[in-house]
């Protein structure tokens, strides 16, 4: 066998091509066999060997990743490997792309496996070309498979709109468990990450915004196998002679420290996938004012906003012509004069006069029915041919597998941001896109290629404006926009309890800088029990800080408490957005070089003890060296007692901060 060994910063991933030539398979990746001893039964050989890339016409009982049928009917194809790309080694270092290619004759079709590790993440993608004279057809068409040499018990974020990122497992001893969206967006119901736990934990996640697929099986042997794609459309995607499809990014990650390690390895892949920014602190007026935006009321609001240390003023839905509810306007984006009586040029100048700078909130992939935009262009609205167009929320899609639509959203904020002075802008989306445009086009591939190639545009163009993704809430949360956007807005769900629990389920596979978190009002939806401010702020300040409570309403009190947890925020935004962190056992540990920040939280019934005697409670740090001292408030400790004891964490306040500095 010919094995390529790809070098993470401390994993491996081994991958042969056998002798014959028919697949490439996984050879190791941390620890646990995975080869097949002894005979195969019924099956041809490729069905019970851990198969990198599946391809119908070479396996057959056991998943494929690659179905592909010609004129004449058949979907099967026998590529044979032929060459790989960096012949020369064998030994393939972080930054070098290695590519498998496999050639089928017959139908004069090449396969090309791509691989690329960074950190110790192995990025994964295909790319099928037709060099034969038939049009062929792609019915499934995934990214990758990984095979998982150990554990059989899979971990999935499935939700729903507020109550996005709930964690759920599954025990496989065989079969197969599927998860993905067909909503032509990433969705609320599930992410698209499936993980293992135990000492050592793999974890899968697919960069696709539109819709997908994920499946976990186990087969006859016991080996778990994980497939990640694109879902396939009704007929298929057609190749033409001469044409190359490219599937999206599949990634696999491993570690030795289980799934808080795991973590640690997507969100340092997420970091790199990013440009480093340091979080300012915004206030988002959607929950103090909704739909009744009021010039005035706003810079009242600004004004609070700005004296308790905040940096940016967001204005969200509602600022322009005919959107007084959420039946019009999408579509018309001209600042309504009505709420903002001296332009928004005048109101952003009261604001920088407040030294805050602006944000504006957007949903340029979606039209109001009696919108301007929806009469002039009624071309423009994605509907399945001889139908009406489904209405959810009381909006249509805007068909952005166009280019003319695409050029149309980007020229929309083009001159938004060159005529005003924004320097935020929250892209939102509300609605899934279930109407299904011309089938006989790739249209979930052509709208999320447009969607990516206007973010991108807008990155290299306003470099300086910094870009919140949303949908609903959390509905398109993946790696496909954490490459695109500085942050992401996990739910609409902001009560204390709810959103600890959403926040939890989000740090298994997304960064804390993509976590975007505000202080507000809210009462929670699933956990109702109230929880102190001091407790909103820590869960906001663990990510992405921001504000969105009625600040009109808040106490002198409440403000000057406000005030003192941005102050502290800023002083450690940087290590929250750029560190290690570690999951305590109540709470979250960023660890950066010489600092750590520590939140711990109260969720249980701890605040209504009752008389029964109790020990201190004491939750030991991570992540610190045990041999150097470090200082917690006026206290100086050695590391391996924080490590090992911990710092206290009893009676009183259901929540605390805690600042851990290197002293030596
Ligand atoms: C859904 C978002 O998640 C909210 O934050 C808010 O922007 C509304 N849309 C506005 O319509």
């Amino acid at each position: 066998m010919r094995t390529w060994t790809l070098r993470g910063t401390t994993t491996s991933y081994v991958v042969g091509v056998p002798e014959h030539g028919l697949w490439a398979q996984l050879v190791a990746w941390g620890p646990g066999p995975v080869e097949v001893v002894g005979t195969e039964h019924f099956v041809p050989r490729a069905d019970v060997e851990p198969l990198e890339y599946g391809v119908r016409g070479v396996r057959y009982t056991a998943p494929v990743e690659l179905v592909v049928s010609g004129p004449d009917g058949s979907d099967e194809l026998r590529p044979v490997f032929t060459e790989s790309s960096g012949e020369a080694s064998r030994d393939v270092l972080p930054g070098t792309e290695l590519e498998l290619v496999f050639r089928d004759d017959v139908r004069g079709v090449r396969v090309g496996l791509h691989y690329l590790v960074v950190g110790d993440v192995v990025e994964r993608w295909v790319s099928v070309r037709n060099g034969g004279v038939d049009s062929l057809v792609l019915q499934r068409h995934d990214s990758a498979a990984f095979v998982v040499p150990v554990g059989n018990t899979v971990k999935y974020l499935w939700g729903e709109w507020n109550g996005e990122f709930q964690q759920a497992s599954v025990t496989l001893p065989r079969g197969r468990f599927t998860i993905g969206s067909s909503q032509g967006i990433t969705g609320h119901t599930y992410s698209p990450f499936l993980a293992t736990d135990g000492d050592v934990a793999y974890g899968v996640q697919l960069a696709w915004s539109g819709s997908w697929e994920m499946t976990a099986d186990v087969d006859s042997t016991g080996l778990l196998r994980i497939q990640a794609g694109r879902s396939p459309s009704s007929l298929g995607t057609r190749l033409g002679p001469g044409e190359t499809w490219r599937s999206p990014k599949a990634v696999g990650a491993c570690s030795a420290q289980g799934a808080d390690g795991l973590a640690r390895v997507f969100h340092a892949y997420e970091r790199a996938l990013s440009r480093t920014r340091t979080p300012r602190v915004l206030y988002n007026s959607w929950f103090a004012t909704e739909f009744g935006i009021r010039a005035d009321h706003q810079l009242e609001l600004a004004r609070r906003a700005a004296g308790i240390g905040v940096e940016t003023f967001v204005v969200d839905d509602g600022w322009f012509v005919g959107r007084s509810d959420d039946a019009g306007g999408l579509g018309d984006w001209e600042v309504d004069p009505a709420k903002f009586p001296d332009g928004l040029d005048g109101f952003i100048a009261q604001l920088r006069g407040l030294a805050l700078g602006f944000g504006l909130w957007i949903e340029p992939e979606s039209v109001s029915p009696r919108s301007r935009l929806a009469r002039e262009h009624p071309e423009w609205i994605l509907r399945t041919p001889s139908r009406e167009p489904i209405l959810i929320r009381n909006q249509l899609l805007l068909d952005l597998s166009r280019d003319d639509v695409a050029e149309f959203v980007w020229s929309t904020l083009d001159r938004l941001l060159s005529t005003y002075d924004i320097s935020y802008l929250k892209w939102d989306a509300n609605r899934p896109r279930l109407d299904s445009g011309d089938v006989r086009r790739d249209v979930d591939g052509l709208v999320v290629t447009n969607l990516y190639a206007i973010l991108d545009r807008l990155r290299a163009q306003y470099p300086e404006v910094c870009v919140e993704g949303c949908a609903g809430g959390g509905a398109r949360v993946d790696l496909g926009m954490a490459a695109r956007v500085d942050t992401l807005w996990p739910s609409d769900n902001t009560a204390p309890l709810d959103r600890l629990r959403i926040q939890d389920g989000f740090r298994t596979g997304f960064a804390p800088h993509l976590m975007s978190s505000w202080v507000t009002d809210a009462v929670g939806t699933h956990d109702g029990r109230e929880r102190s401010l001091d407790f909103r702020f820590h869960v906001a300040m663990a990510g992405v800080l921001g504000i969105g409570a009625d600040l009109s309403r808040w106490s002198d009190d409440q403000l000057k408490t406000a005030a003192r947890h941005i102050a502290q925020y800023k002083e450690f935004r940087e290590l929250i957005a750029d560190s290690n962190v570690y999951g305590l056992s109540h709470g979250v540990q960023y660890v950066g070089d010489r600092r750590s920040v520590v939140f711990l939280w109260e969720t249980g019934d701890g605040n209504v003890r009752g008389t029964l005697p109790a020990r201190p409670r004491r939750v030991p740090l991570a992540g610190l060296d045990p041999a150097t001292n470090y200082r917690v408030g006026d206290e100086t400790y050695p590391g391996s007692y924080l490590l090992q004891v911990g710092i206290p964490f009893d009676g009183g306040a259901d929540s605390r901060c805690v600042v851990v500095d290197a002293l030596d």
